[in-house]
């Protein structure tokens, strides 16, 4: 295991490599304990480097059998192997021929990083560090070659070898073995390689491409799983076709492959040409997927396979640049995934996500600027700032520029970097070349952390029919960071009258207006609009045109209006969750306090009208059914945090939703109960989401006839989202029923690791003073396995990330458990035991006993014996300043 050594990396530091590497021909022979690995690696000094230097390699836990240069086996005083590094002191002065032979163990790597065995099967991951744990190597983005691979193995046991680019050669072997060579002409850094050798089974069909190449399409799975790989196949080809369409990237070798398997860190990873995917975002039927399950799978095929050309035909200087590749890929499957679904929709869910984890991380003790600038471990900033906010970074600019000129900057990026490792300035300049425009203020979204937060504050003249709009923007101080400048803030508004219209927008004043969208660049602006003829109601920050935090002076009043009027769908929902959001914050602290909680009933009268609303999409109105969630709330709220109270306010406001509306509520799960075969479409999906946000809400009260139609649901379901959505309600309600369910639902799906996974994550979730025992009672139980992540991060990783009232108990047991597992898992699988450890990013802003009791926790972490680089960057990082 990797520990703080060489550290920390800074972006300061940066300089190119001193070698080159342009060809690798490796040559493996596949073995369960010691498999093989011959590297031949054609060297040369870098021109942009400073000379003649020595030669040090990355490797991580390797063994080196034998070495030679230029076919001549080097003497040992030549060189010095450890398991981290192999340095030549003295190598040629010119190109040469580098030779090694290392020895590897994949079924001792608990890890999951380099080569490992999943279920028997052979597989890499190399992203970030992890290909220097197969060989020797310049294990860094800006060293990119050309891979040849010869794999061989048992025929019987291992008949499927698979690697990147095209097969060229295949045959057999004495000894019952066999072979098979492949080669990728595309020049890639080493964390894209990949290697797959194992017995699965395999889906196969094709793409043409705009060009009218054929490219063959397979997707490996676990045998006997081959008929839940429709609807991956099917999101491949949509995702092929419309990256053709949207950005005029066509797909570049004769073969895509997909391999699932069972034991991954993470979700998916891009390797050229052979991605390697959970196998939970694959595998997917209607009785064992649900319809988010599909709508997973779809956004992260799409994803990986963007990468394609975000990614790896153009790749990242260096890890600092990580936000180059994800955020411009996750902004790609946003949009994706928009124009496949609801744009609305999709969006209202991405801003969610980013409230309740990006600002959430953003407000505590890891916030870190989108292109960080010092890291101690490059596997923790796979974060939703790098992913998330760095996708919302991308959206700003395509807001600023417009449509055209973003597509002709995008353009211009891959005519300009193909082959290349490029950086953010590199990214930025060339819509800077495309509009002329100065982006020098902008870059401050990637070196500055923090959500800003923008006040506007609107003040109607009649007699003058003017519309003054004052703006301020400020940033809190980050770890590290101090003092903060002024950011360019992108606000796309409208004022809308009574009619609901938008009135025409004649502006002057310092701030400049541009299609709608008002650009707030300095700390305070106003604006003045004249010729509006009564008094509107402001919309702004529309489609949440910019990622901050947003305060007005919109009366309860105003917010009804925009959420029965506004020509933005996106703030109608939003006029709901302020209204919302000030009712809980408001019930949180008469809780607190020991007095009586209200609601309001203009948000009634508000949902209300959505729900009259004939003309809305049903998952746009099982989204206004949806309060913020507690962890946004708490964030919010942002100190002296109270999780019980914020848990109790939540539930008040339910309850007031079902007692006001419950006729209404009936009814359209009435509408939407009907029974039609299941197909995974939007459409369809949105009518369920909604049909189950009120079967919920009609329970929340508790009462008998509630439970009965979601017991009844559960059980007749024909469709795993309906059944899990009667279970996930039922957990929530201490009565006899839920124990019948669990129970049942074991039963049924015991065979079925996925699906056992929601069985032990709604364990987990259930928001009751028991849930901790019996979370530590489920990690004995058969179908719990420490060694899995997918098993670890449903049952603990829920409990940490997805209870907030048990992870918090105030008596500090769920923090010691979570503790406990972070030290258990740091000496097995450090990347798990640092993401789980994630679970304490805002103790911060806890209560002063709960702050106490995490605090202790995190201690014991931090002094925890032989901590592994990445827990403890992690732990360090949640204690440091304050
Ligand atoms: N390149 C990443 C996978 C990765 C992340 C490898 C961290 C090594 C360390 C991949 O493209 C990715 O981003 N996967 C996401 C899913 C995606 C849809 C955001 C993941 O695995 O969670
Ligand atoms: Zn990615």
């Amino acid at each position: 295991m990797r520990t703080d050594h060489a550290r920390p990396v800074r972006l300061a530091d940066y300089r190119p490599s001193d070698w080159l590497i342009d060809k690798v021909d490796l040559d493996i022979a596949l073995h369960p304990s010691a498999t093989k690995v011959r590297a031949r690696l054609s060297m040369r000094p870098n021109p942009a480097a400073d000379g003649p230097a020595p030669l040090r390699l990355d490797g991580d836990e390797l063994s080196l059998s034998s070495i030679s240069i230029d076919g001549a086996s080097l003497p040992s005083e030549a060189y010095a192997a450890t398991p981290d590094n192999l340095t030549i002191a003295q190598p040629p002065h010119g190109a040469f021929q580098l030779e090694l032979e290392t020895t590897i163990n994949p079924s001792a790597n608990t890890q999951l990083m380099g080569l490992y065995r999943s279920n028997g099967t052979y597989c890499t991951q190399c992203e970030a560090e992890g290909f220097r744990r197969i060989t020797y190597f310049l294990d860094r983005p800006d060293v990119m070659a050309v891979y040849t691979t010869r794999i061989e193995a048992d025929r019987a046991d291992v008949p499927v070898l698979l690697a990147n680019g095209n097969l060229v050669e295949t045959g057999t072997l004495p000894g019952e073995k066999h072979f098979a060579v492949w080669h990728d002409p595309h020049p890639k850094p080493a964390y894209l390689f990949a290697l797959v050798g194992g017995n699965l089974g395999c889906v196969d069909d094709s793409f043409t491409t705009m060009s009218g190449r054929k490219v063959a399409l397979k997707i490996y799975v676990e045998r006997g799983k081959e008929d839940r790989c429709a609807y991956a196949m099917d999101s491949l080809k949509r995702s092929l076709r419309w990256d053709e369409e949207a950005f005029g990237r066509e797909y570049d070798l004769d073969i895509f492959m997909i391999v699932a398997v069972s034991d991954f860190n993470m979700g998916a990873m891009e390797n050229k040409g052979l991605n390697v995917f959970n196998d939970k975002y694959v595998l997917a039927s209607s009785d064992t997927a649900t319809d988010g399950d599909f709508a997973s799978i779809e956004a992260i095929i799409a994803h990986e396979y963007f990468h394609n050309w975000t990614g790896n035909r153009i790749t990242c200087r260096d890890w600092f640049q990580l936000c180059l590749k994800e955020g411009l890929t996750v902004f790609r499957d946003q949009e994706f995934t928009s124009d496949q679904r609801s744009r609305p929709v999709k969006r209202i869910s991405d801003v969610r996500l980013l409230r309740g984890h990006q600002f959430v991380e953003d407000a505590g003790p890891l916030a870190h600027p989108v292109r960080p600038e010092i890291y101690h471990e490059i596997n923790n900033f796979y974060t939703a700032t790098v992913y998330e906010k760095g996708a919302e970074v991308v959206r700003m600019i395509k807001t600023l520029l417009g449509s055209d000129a973003f597509r002709k900057g995008m353009d211009l990026y891959f005519e300009r970097h193909d082959g290349e490792a490029a950086t953010i300035e590199q990214f930025v300049q060339c819509f800077a070349d495309v509009s002329g425009k100065d982006f020098t203020q902008f870059m401050r979204w990637y070196s500055q952390a923090g959500t800003p937060e923008v006040t506007a504050n609107g003040k109607y003249d009649a007699a003058t029919k003017t519309y003054r709009l004052d703006l301020t923007q400020s940033l809190a101080p980050t770890p590290g960071q101090k003092i903060k400048e002024p950011m360019v803030i992108p606000l796309a508004l409208g004022l809308v009258g009574r009619d609901g219209k938008d009135a025409t927008l004649h502006a002057k004043g310092n701030t400049r207006i541009e299609h709608g969208v008002a650009i707030l660049s300095s700390p305070s602006a106003s604006i003045e609009f004249s010729g509006i003829s009564e008094e509107p109601v402001l919309s702004i920050n529309r489609a949440f045109s910019a990622p901050i935090r947003l305060v007005t002076n919109l009366s309860a009043a105003d917010l009804q209006h925009l959420a029965a009027h506004d020509s933005d769908p996106f703030n109608r929902w939003q006029a709901l969750q302020t209204f919302a959001l000030r009712i809980l914050i408001a019930n949180v602290t008469a809780l607190r306090a020991g007095k009586n909680t209200n609601s309001d009933n203009g948000l009634m009268d508000a949902l209300a009208a959505i729900l009259a609303d004939k003309t809305l999409e049903p998952a746009f109105v099982a989204q206004a059914l949806t309060p913020p969630s507690e962890a946004d709330i708490a964030r919010e709220i942002g100190s002296d945090v109270d999780p019980d109270a914020i848990f109790a306010a939540r539930g008040h406001l339910r309850r007031k939703i079902s007692e006001c509306l419950g006729a209404e509520l009936l009814a359209l799960y009435e509408r939407f109960a009907v029974r039609e075969p299941y197909s995974p479409d939007s459409v369809s999906a949105g009518r369920r989401a909604l049909k189950n946000v009120c079967l919920d809400l009609l329970a929340v009260n508790g009462q008998a006839d509630g439970i009965a139609r979601v017991f009844e649901q559960y059980k007749s379901a024909d469709n795993m989202t309906d059944r899990l959505a009667g279970l996930a309600t039922l957990s929530f309600h201490d009565k006899p029923l839920r124990g019948t369910a669990f129970e049942d639902f074991y039963q049924r799906y015991s065979s079925d690791p996925l699906i056992v996974d929601k069985w032990l994550m709604l364990q987990a979730a259930i928001p009751d003073p028991i849930t901790l025992d019996r979370v530590v009672a489920l990690t004995a139980h058969p179908a719990f396995a420490v060694t899995n992540p997918n098993r670890v991060r449903s049952l603990i990783g829920t409990f940490a990330q997805g209870n907030p009232t048990q992870f918090n108990r105030a008596d500090g047991a769920g923090y010691e458990f979570v503790a406990d597992y972070v030290l258990k898992l740091n000496g097995t699988n450090p990347q798990v035991a640092a993401r789980l450890m994630t679970a304490f990013k805002s103790w911060r802003a806890l209560e002063s006993t709960r702050q106490a009791h995490a605090e202790k926790a995190i201690r014991r972490v931090a002094a925890g014996e032989n901590l592994s680089a990445d827990v403890k960057d992690i732990a360090e990082r949640a204690l440091a300043g304050g």
